[in-house]
């Protein structure tokens, strides 16, 4: 089935299309940059492990539901429980998802301004023969300075804008199709020089030999905020994308097939820092600076580095092009359906909005750097902020699917109206009716301390 003729709506055109476009909504700054420094922080092994398990019995089941709800619908987070519940508050739950959005990109917009950074910085030569410690200094006095992060955030922010108001087809499909296959080349190259460096092996220890003694309440929400938002779940992005994805798509494949190549990739760029780590001796705890060092780093020690080290830098800043589109995308398809506001116009009042908040977040260490609540700054907070936001997203999502929406509804989506088979549907049904809330609550619950892990 094609478009319903004379619907203006947009959808992906092919099955490759869609994987692509949410793959690369799922892969980006939160594979290479976020997951790394988070397993440093948190010591190493025993949060892969938890990670791991949280993306597969409750980020399958979450992104599975989100794109149940979108293709069911054929709208924005917000419109789609409006249709599904009218008259009930479960479109509180597209708010937040809008509310969310918003925030992530404005965070997110500015780290990856700092990837443009260091696509510059590779171009100049500006990493040669720095030491792992004048690298770390390198990148400290880049984010305390003022100009610099905001102007490379505002025009991501700008580049952001232009793919969107192009529209789905032509502006998230054809990015991706090429570029993603060829950073994962690049993470495995990244990741056999790595491996080769003397003193590496202990990387390796430290990544995947769990110490569980090392697991807090705290780890397990940030396992878990992090598979949620590695996966672009918990805050209607899925629901956005699914509605874009056509009646004769089987959704369990397309599910299965980007959470398996997000977490591969999440896995390998693991592999290609944690032996350099190591064997330069940098702290693995060097936070949000983590990969901006050790990767300049590894580009030093490499036949070709100055090459690979553009390449690798245009990649990520692809990879976090595709992951912003698909933000903007939520706050903009609200705009358009709901608001009904031109495309265009939606998508340069929601940027500008956007932008507004993005300042501060690029901002937090220069201009803005006493702008602090509870010891964090605005970047901290926004950035934190996701490990509440998007698994309470989730919890509600499961719910809906799991004890509202109606046993046929789901069952049509799972199996395009008895089309395909879906033996998986009973273990789906499973999950979402109560091991995935009963999960995402205790982790909650434990956080805000009505109950002790
Ligand atoms: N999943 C993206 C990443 O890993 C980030 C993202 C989060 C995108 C939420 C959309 C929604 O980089």
């Amino acid at each position: 089935m094609e478009n319903v003729p004379g619907s203006e709506r947009d959808s992906f055109t092919s099955k490759f299309g869609i994987i692509a476009a949410t793959a690369g909504s799922a892969i980006g700054l939160g594979n290479i940059w976020r997951f790394p420094y988070l397993v440093g922080e948190n010591g190493g092994g025993a949060f892969l492990f938890l990670y791991l398990s949280f993306v597969l019995i409750l980020g399958i089941p979450v992104m599975l539901s989100e794109i149940v709800i979108g293709r069911k619908t054929q709208r924005n987070p917000i419109g789609a429980f409006l249709k599904l519940a009218p008259g009930k508050p479960w479109f509180l739950i597209g708010i937040m998802g809008v509310a969310a959005a918003f925030m992530i990109l404005a965070f997110y917009a500015a780290v990856a301004g700092w990837t443009m950074e260091y696509l510059y910085q590779s171009v100049v030569n500006g990493f040669q023969g720095k030491s792992p410690e004048q690298l770390g200094e390198m990148f400290t006095s880049f984010r305390e300075g003022s100009w610099r992060p905001i102007l490379w955030f505002l025009l991501f922010m700008v580049l952001t804008s232009l793919i969107v108001i192009s529209g789905i087809k032509k502006g998230i499909e054809k990015y991706t199709k090429i570029l993603m296959p060829l950073l994962l080349l690049i993470l495995v190259v990244l990741s056999i020089r790595s491996l080769t460096l003397p003193g590496s092996a202990e990387g390796l220890r430290f990544l995947f030999k769990p110490d569980f003694s090392k697991i807090t309440g705290d780890t397990i929400l940030q396992a878990l905020g992090q598979a949620f938002f590695s996966l672009s779940i918990g805050m209607g992005t899925l629901i956005t994308y699914g509605s874009y994805i056509r009646r004769n798509d089987n959704l369990a494949n397309t599910v299965l097939s980007v959470s398996m190549a997000d977490t591969f990739i999440a896995v390998l760029a693991g592999i290609a820092i944690f032996p350099a780590v190591f064997a330069f001796g940098i702290d693995p705890a060097a936070e949000e600076g983590l990969v901006f060092i050790v990767l300049p780093s590894i580009f030093q020690q490499m036949i070709g580095g100055y090459f690979f080290s553009i390449l690798f830098f245009i990649l990520l800043a692809v990879a976090a092009l595709t992951s912003t589109i698909s933000m903007l995308e939520v706050v903009v398809a609200y705009f358009v359906e709901e608001l009904k506001l031109t495309r265009k116009r939606a998508t340069i009042i929601s940027s500008l909005l956007i932008s507004v908040l993005g300042l501060f977040a690029a901002g937090s260490w220069g201009w803005f750097d006493n702008l602090t609540l509870f010891g964090n700054n605005v970047f901290g907070l926004l950035n934190s902020s996701v490990n509440i936001m998007l698994p309470l997203g989730g919890f509600f999502i499961v719910v809906f699917i799991g004890w509202f929406m109606g046993k046929k509804a789901v069952e049509d989506e799972l199996s395009n109206e008895g089309s395909l088979k879906a033996r998986f549907t009973i273990v789906f049904k499973f999950l979402v009716k109560f091991i995935a809330p009963i999960a995402i609550a205790i982790v909650l619950l434990n956080q805000v301390g009505i109950i002790r892990l």
